[in-house]
């Protein structure tokens, strides 16, 4: 790297990655992509990015650089590829406390449903993440945070879910918004032990103590809509209290069986249904028909060894999909979205390009960040990851491999 001289008093300062194998984005600026819009990538090869402050000035072909006068920062992008910085969509990583005990028991046959339904899974989070404080859960997210950028993830959404009660959901929500991420408050993911299995009563007292001060740290509300969890009717009061008090919705639905969650989901407009491995042919065909997008989280069903989300038809029928992790430490310990592209090109049949557009521009829309984020474009905020490859789709290609080399976040080197 080099420090160009000159100097330019009161310009942004400037980063400019040159000598790049290939920049990729997607194409235009629609969002969410789908259909064939999904798999349309632009790729400028032999090219450089030109970031001024913290959003991108210029991208463009090597040869077409112009003379850059003032203070410019170089990075020597030779054998590294760019594409936008990744977008996670989907995580809970306020949590404390690990779940590798369950891990090792599953791996003998225990199923994550029967786990659950002994009071462990879920619940035994509840009581890790409770003991943790809020000082733990900040140091958490924080490593958490951490653990994604290093994989290429430059905005990363977090839930909250392990707590609640109300300190320990408030505190969840506070340590992702502290941490630069966007919090959503899942305070319907399970029925604390308190509640004795009475989810109406939970949902009272969430709705009454929780939701007023929740409201205000959050920028989504998500419920668990499923057998042993919340059912449709207890998603559909949570969920209309939340968007009364101002909340996007998002709804983790059909992961093990179909209770409703994509006609909810539609009815109530909300920005997405994620998981949707149990999802059935009239349920991609209600997805495919809305505006609603289907988040794949196949990270999660590897990790339990269930069966895959039927990506291929909800992207073929024209579904608006996005990719995400899902980290957390029952069904995803897993931060990588590369691994979750390389996932989505084996196990899902979608391919490199399709993938990309999910996991950064559509991602970026369930976040109602699609208009600054998910594209290398003039405007957009100035997120890279640099690929140590000659080929950018290595991010799917590269099988659990050290992809990333390097990640710029609105235009600062990290
Ligand atoms: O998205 N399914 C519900 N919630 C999480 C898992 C939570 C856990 O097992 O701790 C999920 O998979
Ligand atoms: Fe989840």
């Amino acid at each position: 790297m080099t420090q160009a001289e000159g100097g330019a008093a009161g310009r942004p300062r400037r980063l400019l990655v040159r000598d790049l194998a290939q920049v990729a984005s997607p194409a235009g600026v629609a969002a969410p992509l789908r259909g064939a819009a999904l798999g349309e990538i632009d790729v400028v090869e032999d090219a450089y990015v030109l970031c001024g402050g913290e959003t991108v000035e210029a991208v463009g072909r090597m040869r077409d650089l112009p003379a850059l006068d003032g203070d410019v920062l170089e990075l020597d992008g030779r054998g590294l590829c760019a594409v936008p910085g990744l977008v996670d969509c989907h995580t809970h990583a306020a949590f404390g406390g690990d779940r590798v005990e369950e891990f090792s028991l599953r791996a003998g046959g225990a199923s994550y449903e029967e786990l659950h339904a002994r009071g462990g899974g879920i619940l035994s989070t509840v009581r890790a993440t409770r003991a943790a404080g809020e000082d733990g859960l900040r140091a958490a997210v924080t490593t958490h945070a951490a653990w994604m950028r290093a994989h290429g993830t430059t905005t990363f959404e977090a839930k909250s879910g392990y707590g609640l009660d109300r300190e320990t959901e408030l505190a969840s929500l506070r340590a992702v918004r502290d941490a630069g991420g966007a919090p959503t408050w899942l305070g319907a993911h399970a029925v604390p032990p308190e509640f004795d299995g009475n989810g109406d009563a939970y949902l009272d007292f969430a709705l009454a103590h929780v939701l007023p001060e929740a409201a205000g740290l959050a920028e989504a509300a998500d419920v668990f809509l499923e057998r042993g969890a919340f059912d449709a009717m207890q998603a559909r009061r949570y969920l209309e209290a939340c968007r009364d008090a101002g909340l996007a919705l998002r709804l983790h639905g059909d992961q093990f069986t179909e209770q409703g969650a994509i006609p909810l989901a539609v009815e109530l407009g909300a920005r997405s249904v994620d998981h949707l491995e149990a999802t059935g042919d009239a349920g991609v065909r209600a997805l495919s028909a809305s505006g609603v997008v289907g988040v794949l989280l196949p990270a999660s069903a590897l990790f339990l060894g269930r069966p895959m989300p039927p990506a291929r038809a909800l992207v073929d029928a024209g579904a608006a999909v996005a990719l995400a992790t899902d980290f957390n430490p029952g069904s995803a310990f897993c931060e990588s979205l590369p691994l979750c592209c390389s996932l989505a090109a084996t196990q899902l049949r979608v391919s490199p390009a399709e993938a990309l557009s999910a996991c950064t521009v559509n991602a970026a829309h369930v976040l109602g960040r699609a208009d600054r984020l998910g594209r290398l474009a003039p405007g957009y905020r100035a997120d890279l990851v640099l690929l140590d490859a000659p080929d950018w789709r290595y991010l799917a290609y590269h099988l659990g491999g050290d992809v990333v080399a390097r990640v710029v976040v609105a235009g600062e080197l990290g």
